[in-house]
């Protein structure tokens, strides 16, 4: 499972990426908005960084001014995804983006449905947004996991991206039901390495070990 950073915060994502952990990264406009920097200078600065896709969303919502500015956003660096609504207009941004040979990430998906119009439309990932549904009780991972199922159905290539995970059980869920990337807050990521049981065990080992007397280095 591919794993990509939600998060516009230059220092996070580079602590992670030193680890290993960062497989690409998703920013939107409330993400550049809480970073504080303008939009082209910290995606470069992401996209310089880390080697696999920076989704960079669009702002304009008919599908002419989306064209232009996923354009503009793509000439950034060559591992940028252009980040397009799934509205109709979405649609149609994404299929011309993608036939001029870019990434497109379709966002704000909340139903399979609009998962296979992207699929249609060329997407290379599709971002079912998990927690946003949770929020108005309706479920996330149902979602997840009947868009996996018709993507297979029909050999679509389209990534299902788990988005707007919240939780580390988000996370579980979306790497069981086969998601193809999951991307998440960088709190989340470090949290997957935390267990209860780990700690306890440690806190034995380390009490016992005090008790031998020795040292290793
Ligand atoms: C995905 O690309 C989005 O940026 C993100 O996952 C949204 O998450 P949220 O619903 O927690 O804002």
């Amino acid at each position: 499972m591919k794993f990509f950073v939600d998060t516009a915060e230059v220092d996070q994502i580079a602590e992670l990426n030193d680890l290993g952990m960062v497989d690409g990264v998703t920013t939107n406009p409330s993400l550049i908005m809480k970073s504080g920097r303008d939009i082209l200078e910290v995606t470069k600065e992401i996209a310089d960084m880390v080697d696999g896709p920076v989704s960079a969303e669009v702002v304009a919502t008919d599908a002419d001014a989306m064209i232009a500015e996923g354009r503009k956003l793509a000439k950034i660096a060559d591992n940028i995804a252009v980040k397009v609504p799934l509205t109709w207009a979405g649609l149609k941004a994404c299929n011309v983006l993608t036939n001029e040979g870019n990434m497109v990430n379709v966002t704000l998906c909340f139903s399979a449905n609009q998962a296979l119009l992207a699929a249609k439309a060329g997407a290379t990932f599709i971002s079912p947004f998990i927690g946003r549904l949770d929020d108005i009780n309706l479920d996330g991972m149902e979602l997840i996991s009947d868009i996996r199922q018709i993507y297979d159905n029909y050999g679509y290539e389209t990534q299902i991206l788990a988005a707007s995970i919240r939780t580390v059980n988000h996370a579980y869920q979306s790497a069981m039901i086969g998601a193809d990337v999951m991307t998440a807050p960088p709190k989340v990521i470090k949290q997957m390495a935390e267990h209860v049981l780990t700690d306890k065990g440690l806190d034995a080992f380390l009490k016992d070990w005090e008790k031998t007397g020795q040292q290793i280095l």
